[in-house]
């Protein structure tokens, strides 16, 4: 979310305090996807003509993604929940590390650029609190591709060497399916001469949603949300008036807060096969699902242990592993939770553990024991889903909680407290 601060709040950390115990009802509207649009963004580059994203949401990531594309020269419009993007005047080859080390996705703009320009200079992502974040599968199909990549001083300088400066289509073969990765070389080979094709590619709904974003701008891509995507390289791409996707882990978080508050709330728009993981263990727990083909409406009463395990998709998603927790924690019997996606993404167990949770880890599993009530707490988000995860167990802890880190939340999540209280919760954000 975007959120205006007056200067004297800028001095203060901001924080949600929830009182929790309300049950919710109503309908909660879902916004575009945080994962889709900052990619959909990064595929301006690939053409000099105007392209229209709808859908957007209001979220502090996408300002600074199109931050980091003015930097390069991308002329932007932005709207409400539009943005309008020309890289018709490309002014230089390296987004400024400042921006692109705080937004991950801005490293997949390596892949456009060198295929419009023959030439890219990008500053490694930095790590982050879930993980090391390596990028070795887009370097090697950059490499593939026919680029001479090196890495020196934090920085990825990628170029293709000879006549024309053209990237050359082939064969890649990932060796785990990172959803990065092949986003960044799908825009890569949009502009390639010839034929490339990805094997174990990322099958993510926003990697399809790529894939008709290059489609509608006259690109030649079949296979996306499978294992191989085939991708034939035009000369030149056109701009395109396109529709961003909803965004399936908002819409699993809000589903979630009507579990843990065992309600019934409706929540739209969703496509639910971008769910099926999450609706399959929502209604394994107890909860009653029924979709109407634009909404899902939960109704949870009991809600009982089960047992996940995170995996690309359409596995259960890493995003709603601690959101997920967060019921959990709240439900009869003991759930093993194994983290199998990312090295280090468990930091939200020790602030669930603040509010009464009972929670043991080995590794990367967790032992959720289900508790009859959590308490409020003052906690902190470590990441963005963590920073979720803790509103929704607030919504169901007795007293107040105070949730901080809202610098990672604000990031994901578009207008989360509004979207909440608008069903029936009590969240406040104060500065303190
Ligand atoms: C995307 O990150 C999402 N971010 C993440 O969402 C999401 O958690 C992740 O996919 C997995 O679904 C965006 O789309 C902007 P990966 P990405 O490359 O592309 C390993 C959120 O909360 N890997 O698929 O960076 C990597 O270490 C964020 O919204 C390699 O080993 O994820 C990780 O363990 C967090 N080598 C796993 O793959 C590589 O070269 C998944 O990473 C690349 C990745």
């Amino acid at each position: 979310m975007t959120v205006t601060l007056t200067p004297s709040q800028q001095l203060l950390t901001p924080q949600l305090e929830i009182r929790g115990g309300a049950q919710l009802q109503g309908e909660v509207r879902v916004s575009g996807a945080k994962n889709s649009a900052l990619v959909l963004m990064t595929a301006s580059l690939l053409s000099a003509d105007s392209l229209r994203l709808r859908n957007m949401p209001a979220l502090s990531d996408i300002g600074g993604m199109g931050d980091i594309l003015e930097a390069i020269g991308v002329r932007i419009n932005r709207g409400s929940d539009w943005v309008e993007l020309q890289a018709d005047q490309l002014s230089q080859v390296s987004p400024p590390y400042e921006l692109v080390n705080s937004l991950r996705a801005s490293f997949f703009c390596i892949g456009p650029l060198l295929a419009r320009l023959g030439v890219a200079r990008v500053p490694l992502p930095g790590g982050c609190k879930i993980g090391a974040r390596p990028v070795v599968e887009h370097v090697k199909g950059l490499k593939a591709l026919g680029a001479q990549v090196t890495i020196e001083h934090g920085v990825v300088s990628a170029v293709v060497p000879g006549r024309g400066h053209r990237l050359t289509g082939g064969r890649i073969h990932l060796d785990c399916p990172s959803v990065g990765a092949t986003e960044t070389l799908m825009m890569a080979a949009a502009l390639a001469d010839g034929e490339t094709v990805i094997e174990n590619a990322a099958q993510e709904p926003e990697v399809i949603d790529l894939a008709g974003l290059i489609i509608a701008m006259g690109g030649r891509v079949r296979g996306a949300g499978t294992p191989t995507i085939t991708i034939v390289g035009m000369e030149k791409l056109h701009g395109a008036d396109y529709m961003v996707i909803p965004d399936r882990i908002e819409a699993g978080t809000l589903l979630l807060a009507g579990a843990i508050t065992r309600s019934c709330i409706r929540v739209t728009p969703v496509i639910p096969e971008h769910l099926g993981a999450v609706i399959s263990k929502l209604e394994e727990c107890g909860c009653k699902l029924s979709n109407d083909g634009i909404g899902i409406t939960i109704k949870a009463d009991q809600v009982n242990s089960v047992d996940l395990r995170t995996q690309p998709f359409p596995g259960f998603p890493t995003d709603l592993q601690a959101p997920f927790m967060s019921l959990l924690a709240t439900a009869n019997g003991t759930s093993v939770i194994t983290e199998a996606i990312f090295e280090n993404r468990l930091q939200h167990i020790g602030e669930l553990q603040r509010m009464g949770a009972a929670i043991r880890t080995q590794g990367n599993t967790a032992f959720v024991e289900g508790v009859a009530r959590l308490s409020g707490a003052p906690v902190t988000g470590s990441d963005l889903r963590a920073a979720a995860a803790m509103v929704l167990a607030g919504l169901a802890a007795d007293g107040v909680t105070a949730v901080q880190g809202l610098q990672h939340l604000d990031r994901g999540y578009d207008n989360l407290e509004g979207k909440l209280n608008a069903l029936g919760a009590s969240i406040k954000r104060t500065y303190t």
